[in-house]
């Protein structure tokens, strides 16, 4: 029960190979299930609303009631009225979520869904790291642990980062974490100076400029547009950088025909309705991989929606002192935006 998926039994191998056939009929059963209208029926059931990121498989986007970049996803977090927010993300995204809203069940398909970002800016070591840089205002990209929050004066999404930077006063010098592909973007758009973590992303490091310079030899017409989470030579190429909500309106509204897509693939569900008629070129990654795909948010699928709201777990929990220190760089965030 407490991972989410009581359908199938806890089991030793030894037991394994004496159970009866019938244990294993409940991953089919899940299977035969009409999982979309069962999660609309346990929607109603719990007063729920689902919340997806764009990166998310495109059959759990479309049972969600919004889909979104992580500061639309943040916003639409703060003014929910649902008692039970099933978060499709990853964790760090549910875990705004409930810093936000204490008193709502935050649940996610997949308890290990992390972020390679996350994941790779302990707070350990971040506290250490900020015990090197005294009375250096810390932004932090939202792609961070509860934690990790709670030691930082404001929080920024890719959408928001240039701005955030941008209010800090301009004698106070500024270390941004933990991404610092986006931490040069914006110190090129704001021209302030700033202290870099060393993090990046897994997915958006994988991008082939030889690839991509190839590409549009093929495509000359072909906008690029790109996450800022990308590799500066990409990102000095592009034509246009934005966050996930930014890229998708850039290919509703620029009217260029063709467009190669230098972010997660899972993007190009929304961009594909929104736009039928244009051709999205996804951007290769340097191998033959599917690399452009995030492993974290792939990890979830609809049956584990399902079965989130059906054993109303995973749940996030958080230590209230840490999320009492994460919320109020959010809170300042959320105020400026
Ligand atoms: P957005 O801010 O565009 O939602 O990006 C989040 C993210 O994880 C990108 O990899
Ligand atoms: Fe994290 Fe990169 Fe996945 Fe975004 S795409 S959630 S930054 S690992």
């Amino acid at each position: 029960m407490e991972d989410g998926i009581d359908l199938v039994p806890t089991m030793s191998p030894s037991s394994l190979t004496m159970l009866p056939e019938t244990v294993f009929a409940a991953p089919t059963s899940l299977a035969l299930l009409d999982l979309e209208a069962e999660i609309t029926a346990l929607k109603r059931d719990l007063n729920a609303i689902i919340l997806a990121h764009y990166y998310q498989e495109s059959d759990i986007q479309d049972v969600a009631d919004f889909v979104g970049d992580s500061l639309e996803l943040s916003r639409r977090v703060a003014e929910t009225s649902a008692d039970v927010i099933v978060f499709a993300g990853v964790n760090f995204m549910a875990e705004t979520a409930k810093i936000l809203n204490p008193g709502k069940q935050v649940l996610v398909p997949d308890i290990e869904a992390g972020c390679s970002l996350a994941d790779g800016c302990p707070p350990e070591l971040f506290r250490e790291f900020l015990d090197r840089y005294p009375g250096h205002a810390v932004v932090s990209y939202i792609n961070t642990s509860a934690a990790v929050k709670a030691m930082s004066h404001i929080i920024c999404t890719s959408s928001n980062a240039a701005k955030v930077v941008a209010s800090i006063p301009a004698d106070r010098p500024i270390v941004f974490a933990p991404d610092r592909n986006l931490g040069r973007f914006v110190i090129k758009q704001t021209g302030r100076d700033m202290v870099l973590w060393p993090g990046s992303c897994i997915v958006h490091e994988t991008f082939s400029l030889k690839k991509i310079v190839q590409l549009r030899e093929r495509h000359p017409n072909a906008r690029l547009i790109a996450h800022p989470e990308c590799e500066e030579p990409i990102l000095r190429m592009a034509d246009f950088v934005g966050s996930t909500s930014a890229l998708l309106r850039d290919v509703r509204e620029n009217a260029a025909q063709e467009f190669i897509v230098a972010t997660e693939s899972g993007i190009l569900h929304a961009m594909h309705q929104a736009v039928p008629d244009k051709l999205l070129i996804p951007a290769p990654p340097e191998s033959n991989c599917a690399c452009n795909e995030c492993p974290h948010m792939r990890r979830n699928t609809l049956e584990k929606v399902y079965l989130a709201m059906k054993n109303r777990g995973p749940e996030i929990l958080l230590d209230e002192e840490i999320r009492l220190r994460a919320l109020r760089p959010i809170e300042r965030m959320l105020a400026l935006s």
